[in-house]
């Protein structure tokens, strides 16, 4: 993404509208933001007479999608039709302990959702960075750079390439994995400031352990054009006494992240981002106080998202802008055609003064494409719950 902007012809202004975008909007009308780049580029603003959500009917293949992706974990056993779209969108490993399945994936970024049990062998991602969202459980991350201990709410970034299993604790477990097949980053602050959002010296890095060799043979699974390769070592393969380098494997917990807030501005998603890779990037919606200023809009504006597909996964609290999602679902967004608040959420957010949301929201540059899995849990008649 880039803050360059190619034409100077701003301000352009017809009819009635709102000088101030999401700003005390002409009475009766409802805000659309048409613009390029994310939240970056060229954008107008149109003020409707009614919210372009209101249709009464779909008729093709870009809709509005939702998934739940809970189905995946607790009902997989009871269907012989998710059973079958789960094999076939397990997407490299598909040992019993570490089978992620792929939901929605283009060729830049690859969304999955994983619930390991203690991995008898190691695993290596030659195909893209992994990063983690751990929505349930907790356990021990074991890794080239030492371990790592892990709970709900961490971010875990796995350099491509980097050796690694997990070991969780008992009970639930359900990451959302987002590979992405370049470099994942977290972005420059600009204005902010490097300190913003969160310290670097809030990043935990594993720690370098005593080593175990235990007798036998060890086994590390190496996935590359989502194919496995085991390559077997007489001994225990994690054996680095050290390490040094700005190259490794990295943990924020969304508690250590501070959101950036205007008590008088809606601010777009993109302040909220927190991890960028080519042609994606990976936001986090987190509690705040809603803004203030009566006449400044509580809820996301209206917009068809020109430039990127939107993808959000639902971690915790009430979603307020959004009916009859719950933790553990996702919606896709798809480029071309619009979403906004549901028709509760703009009354609803005059009557609260801060949002519990916990969620992580992935746009993506070029159109994503759902998975057999994904079809098998989708909430068909979401595109009608603006209605
Ligand atoms: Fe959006």
């Amino acid at each position: 993404m880039s803050s360059k902007k190619s034409s100077p012809l701003f301000p352009l202004r017809k009819g009635i509208h709102s000088r101030q975008a999401h700003v005390s909007l002409p009475p009766g009308t409802f805000e659309e933001e048409h613009g390029r780049q994310g939240f970056y580029g060229k954008v107008s603003h149109l003020y409707r007479q009614h919210p372009p959500t209101n249709w009464t009917e779909i008729d093709g293949p870009l809709k509005p999608r939702s998934y739940n992706l809970n189905h995946f974990i607790k009902a997989a056993t009871d269907s012989k039709d998710l059973s079958a779209a789960l094999k076939s969108s397990a997407l490299g490993s598909q040992e019993d302990t570490f089978k992620p399945i792929c939901f929605l994936k283009n060729h830049d970024v690859a969304l999955h959702l994983v619930s390991p049990k203690s991995m008898p062998f190691y695993y290596r991602n030659a195909d893209g960075d992994d990063l983690y969202f751990i929505h349930q459980g907790s356990g021990l991350l074991e890794t080239d750079f030492g371990q790592l201990i892990y709970a709900k709410g961490d971010y875990i970034t796995i350099p491509r390439g980097t050796t690694y299993r997990f070991m969780p604790d008992l009970g639930d477990q359900m990451y959302l994995l987002i590979e992405g097949f370049s470099e994942i980053n977290i972005p420059d602050r600009g204005m902010l400031g490097p300190n913003a959002l969160f310290d670097p010296a809030m990043i935990d890095t594993p720690e370098i352990s005593t080593y175990q060799d235990t007798p036998g043979l060890h086994q590390v699974h190496i996935k590359r054009e989502n194919q496995i390769t085991k390559v077997t070592y007489p001994f225990q393969p994690l054996d680095a006494v050290g390490w040094k380098g700005d190259l490794t494997v990295m943990r924020i917990n969304v508690k250590d992240i501070r959101p950036v807030t205007s008590h008088r501005y809606h601010l777009p998603p993109s302040v909220h981002t927190t991890f960028l890779g080519t042609h994606f990037v990976v936001c986090t919606f987190l509690p705040r106080p809603f803004e203030e200023d009566e006449n400044a809009m509580r809820v996301p504006f209206f917009h068809r998202n020109i430039d990127f597909d939107e993808v959000i996964f639902y971690s915790e609290g009430e979603f307020f802008s959004r009916d009859g999602i719950g933790a553990g679902m996702v919606t896709w967004h798809p480029t071309g055609i619009h979403h906004g608040p549901h028709p509760k959420a703009i009354p609803l957010s005059r009557t609260k003064d801060r949002t519990n949301e916990v969620a992580v929201m992935v746009d993506t540059l070029h159109y994503l494409h759902p998975t057999p899995a994904a079809v098998a849990v989708e909430t068909v008649n979401y595109w009608a719950s603006w209605k």
